[in-house]
């Protein structure tokens, strides 16, 4: 579906989740539960959010700032994020992973971190494009079904 009306990306709220779930089962994610979601992003280190065009959620991402060795974080990790089938290839990940770099960048996190099925080419490619390099295997990482992750990092520039 082309992106007819106006596309922002901004916090996720509670009021969100029901349509994150439904985005989530739509495109195979692991599964996360309402409170999973709820609690996440109560979290003062994680960022959600949520790409809204004409009222609908098409997408979404979670993402948790990881502490280094001191106090500060410096890395952070991509938990999840999805767009909804009908809006995918639309520029809307782009836009989502676009304004979670300009949060990151705010709260001066040096590199993203996350793990993709091996299998996933769309999202290897997505993540490619946007600057992430694989950097290890993780085996069986992935269940229902069993498969290896690919373990991607990218710096935040
Ligand atoms: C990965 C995902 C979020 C990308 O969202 P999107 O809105 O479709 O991405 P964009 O439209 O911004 O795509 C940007 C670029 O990513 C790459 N890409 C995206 N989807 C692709 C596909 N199906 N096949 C190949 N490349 C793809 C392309 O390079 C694309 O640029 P182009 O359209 O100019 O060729 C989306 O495919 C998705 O929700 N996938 C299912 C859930 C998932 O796998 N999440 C990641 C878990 S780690």
């Amino acid at each position: 579906m082309k992106t007819t009306g106006a596309l922002i990306v901004r916090e996720m709220t509670l009021d969100d989740i029901p349509q994150v779930l439904s985005i989530q089962s739509e495109t195979g994610l692991s599964f996360w539960s309402e409170t999973d979601y709820s609690r996440e992003i109560g979290q003062t280190d994680s960022i959600g959010l949520s790409a809204e065009v004409d009222s609908v959620v098409a997408g979404f991402i979670v993402i948790r700032l990881l502490a280094g060795d001191g106090n500060d974080f410096r890395e952070a990790e991509i938990l999840n994020f999805a767009v909804s089938k009908k809006f995918q290839r639309n520029g809307v990940g782009s836009r989502i992973f676009y304004e979670s770099t300009r949060q990151l960048k705010k709260l001066k996190i040096d590199e993203l971190w996350l793990e993709v099925r091996e299998s996933n080419f769309s999202a290897i490619n997505f993540y490619r494009r946007h600057g992430f390099e694989p950097m290890s295997t993780r085996r069986n990482y992935f269940t229902d079904p069993t498969e290896n992750a690919i373990i991607m990092r990218s710096y935040v520039k």
